[in-house]
């Protein structure tokens, strides 16, 4: 278990992010979609954190011959998807469980899909109970709700399925087993999670429209779909950390390069600026979705804030979004939000036992918190093998100095994030 050391620094900066890591949820869907055509996929800037290489190494399980130069990968797809001989490791990642449950809930074999421990706590009831209603053939501890999941593929039936949850790995799971199933099928969700699957599977030639009540309709493949072609943009979520060291530090900022603008992924960016912090999007192109820069500036202080909307938007920068409630003037509160209990940790747990490490106070409820804005102090805090929370926290020692331990799970999403915070301070 690695533990670091953050020297708060000592100076403004102006920092170019042009090496942020490239987006975890595309990479994944590019991993798992690749398995839809029949012919090669070309892959480049593919993110080679832990939780997508996982993704890859079970597409290769499944049959796929993976071809690597660096981040630049081709994966061509077997025939068949064959039947594993061995169990298929999703390391820490929920995206890879919840969607490889779907895709794999049709396909003829039977398939064990595991992950560490973290991973084996989490709820995946979510997808086993829906795909059970239409056919799937799964089971897990607590009948089917924790991991290892055993799936033995099975013929789907079409569905029409109101989730109660707006989870993009519940849409994206229940959309894979759709293609699968012999009529039409159609999903909704209250508010639109991120939409990345309904964008790269569309380019790939499924028929995915969404109607104007709001369905999401689902027509079955009729043939393989078209290979995928695409250079992976930077991830937002990543780049936030980055975009509120700029917020809390006097005369600083930053530019995130190439990273998507998809309306779904960069909420926190849009709470950040109605704090107070000077934003700007500046889009460049659009492949399967807006790609351009984000410029963030310091702008004197920041404003407290409540956030109760769009939470599905913003479920990913809470943590690091609260390291500028704690500076902000006033008490920001967080509602809506029990989504956070069953991330990669227990974030309102963790991101409250960090800040009051702190000495920020907080109040603790069900479903969100809130945070009372001071002076944020050097203190050491523990990630819960959450990179949410060890990132969070090592970007609040930038302003006063940190300890952070258990920081190895950084490596699931954002393998360099070290090596950029080592442009505005010391970390040992
Ligand atoms: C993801 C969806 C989100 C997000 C996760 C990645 C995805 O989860 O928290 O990091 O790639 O589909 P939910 O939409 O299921 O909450």
């Amino acid at each position: 278990m690695r533990n670091i050391t953050i020297t708060a620094h000592t100076k403004e900066f102006s920092l170019r992010c042009d090496t942020i890591a490239p987006d975890k949820s595309i990479s994944h869907r590019c991993a798992m979609f690749s398995l839809l055509s029949n012919q090669p996929s070309h892959i480049k800037n593919f993110l080679l954190g832990e939780d997508t290489l996982s993704s890859l190494s079970i597409a290769e399980q499944l049959g796929a011959e993976v071809k690597r130069d660096g981040a630049e990968i081709t994966i061509t797809p077997p025939k068949l998807l064959s039947e594993p001989s061995d169990v298929l490791d999703c390391g820490n990642a929920g995206t890879g469980m919840r969607l490889y449950a779907g895709l794999l809930a049709g396909i003829k074999g039977s398939f064990i899909l595991t992950g560490d421990k973290y991973l084996r706590s989490r709820p995946m009831s979510r997808v086993t109970n829906p795909l059970r209603d239409i056919g799937a053939v799964i089971d897990g501890r607590e009948d089917g709700n924790l991991a290892p999941l055993a799936i033995r593929g099975a013929r789907l039936k079409p569905f029409k399925y109101h989730s109660p949850i707006d989870s993009a790995q519940v849409k994206s799971s229940l959309i894979l087993a759709g293609l699968q199933a012999n009529r039409k099928s159609y999903y909704k969700e209250n508010l639109l999670s991120r939409d990345h699957t309904e964008r790269m599977l569309r380019g790939m030639g499924a028929d995915i429209q969404t109607n104007n009540g709001g369905w999401i309709e689902i027509e079955p493949l009729s043939k393989p779909l078209n290979p995928l072609n695409i250079t992976v943009p930077a991830d937002p979520s990543s780049g936030f950390f980055f975009a509120v060291a700029a917020a809390i530090t006097p005369n600083s900022q930053t530019v995130i390069q190439n990273v998507t603008l998809n309306p779904t992924r960069i909420e926190a960016y849009k709470v950040l600026q109605e704090m107070g912090a000077e934003i700007e999007f500046i889009e460049k192109e659009n492949i399967y979705e807006p790609i351009g820069d984000i410029s963030i500036k310091y702008s004197g202080k920041l404003n407290a804030i409540t956030v109760e909307k769009n939470i599905a938007w913003l479920i990913d920068e809470l943590p690091a979004l609260s390291i500028a409630m704690a500076v902000a003037e006033g008490t920001s509160v967080v509602k809506n939000a029990e989504e956070l209990r069953v991330k990669e940790s227990d974030r309102i747990s963790t991101v409250l036992e960090g800040l009051n490490s702190c000495s920020i106070e907080t109040i603790e409820h069900d479903d969100g918190y809130e945070v009372i804005g001071g002076t944020v102090k050097s203190a050491t805090v523990n990630s819960y093998g959450d990179h949410r929370i060890a990132m969070s926290f090592s970007i609040a020692g930038t302003i006063c100095g940190m300890s952070v331990k258990d920081v190895d799970c950084i490596d699931t999403s954002f393998p360099n994030f070290f090596d950029i915070l080592c442009e505005i301070t010391t970390v040992k």
